[in-house]
């Protein structure tokens, strides 16, 4: 029996254009999710598509129990670690020897088949490796590790990620001359706040600034600005929406004293608060218990 742990993931620069080849920095944050798997001659009580494809693509057969603290579907990336325990799981029940890179390759090739082609390769490598990531076009790169006090507001809205890709996809071919701007304009957030990651203040601002540009995108949601409102109101650095928008999940960077105030504040807006910050260790091999 192996029991394997993987944390989910918040964008803090550059969700969407990060699919236009700009860079992005996303987070591998607490909570996490853990799954156990045994090894037996049938694969049973498999209940998800990107669990039946993680036995099927390491070629074994075994039972599991996953355990979740993270919100589903609602863009932290709870597919994605779930996927990247699993294989992590199976690895080490089963002694398959392979690298958290080729874990991590396997985890997004699964979540792009069951997704039926499109996948976060971001969600998939935050998950295995954690910490702080700077997303390029050609390459991830972990950045010093930050312990920035986060506040995440689930709004509880399910969104599509692929339609909102598709809209963001049309905006820009049908007004390209205000779209290339706007996604410019995120990269250049992305690009102040790799100087800034010190400065709370600052990256506070940018943050405000790359959610205005979001909306500006068309990926913004009333609720979404509601919550981010009121998390800056409460004292929060600064709040954007979080993913692919359209509901789903906000981010406020918050002074630590002030998180439960900014918790408070999301909740007393009849959305659910998440107090959270950098979970550094990535997939992680747990206790059996
Ligand atoms: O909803 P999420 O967290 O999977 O957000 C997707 C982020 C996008 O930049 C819109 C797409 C991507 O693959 O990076």
């Amino acid at each position: 029996m192996a029991t394997w742990s993987a944390p989910g993931k918040v964008f803090l620069f550059g969700e969407h254009a990060v699919v236009f080849g700009k860079p992005g920095v996303a987070m591998a944050i607490r909570p996490r999710v853990y799954v156990t798997v045994r090894r037996a001659k049938r694969t049973t009580d498999v209940k998800s598509p990107y669990l039946e494809e993680c036995f099927c693509q390491m070629g074994v057969h075994g039972t599991l129990y996953v355990r979740s603290l993270l919100p589903s579907a609602s863009g932290l990336g709870s597919s994605a670690a779930v996927t990247v325990a699993t294989l992590c799981a199976i690895n080490d029940e089963f002694g398959l020897g392979h690298t958290r890179e080729e874990v991590s390759q396997l985890a997004f090739e699964i979540e792009k088949k069951v997704q039926k082609g499109r996948a976060s390769p971001t969600d998939t490598y935050v998950s295995s490796f954690g910490g702080l990531v700077l997303i390029d076009p050609t390459t991830k790169r972990r950045l010093p590790p930050q312990n920035f006090p986060l506040v995440i507001g689930n709004t509880g809205i399910s969104h599509n990620t692929s339609h909102m890709l598709e809209m963001v996809a049309a905006f820009r071919k049908a007004s390209p001359e205000i779209a290339l701007p706007l996604l410019d304009a995120i990269e250049g957030t992305t690009r102040k706040a790799l100087h800034s990651l010190n400065n709370p203040k600052d990256l506070g601002n940018l943050m405000d600034v790359n959610h205005a540009l979001l909306e500006a995108l068309g990926v913004g949601h009333p609720v979404l600005s509601k919550l981010v409102l009121s998390a800056r109101a409460a004292g929060a650095f600064g709040a954007k929406l979080t993913g692919a928008g359209g509901g789903g999940c906000m981010v406020a960077l918050c002074p630590s004293r002030l998180r439960s105030r900014v918790a408070g504040a999301i909740k007393a807006c009849d959305a659910s608060p998440l107090i959270t910050t950098i979970d550094t260790e990535g997939a992680r091999k747990e206790k059996n218990v």
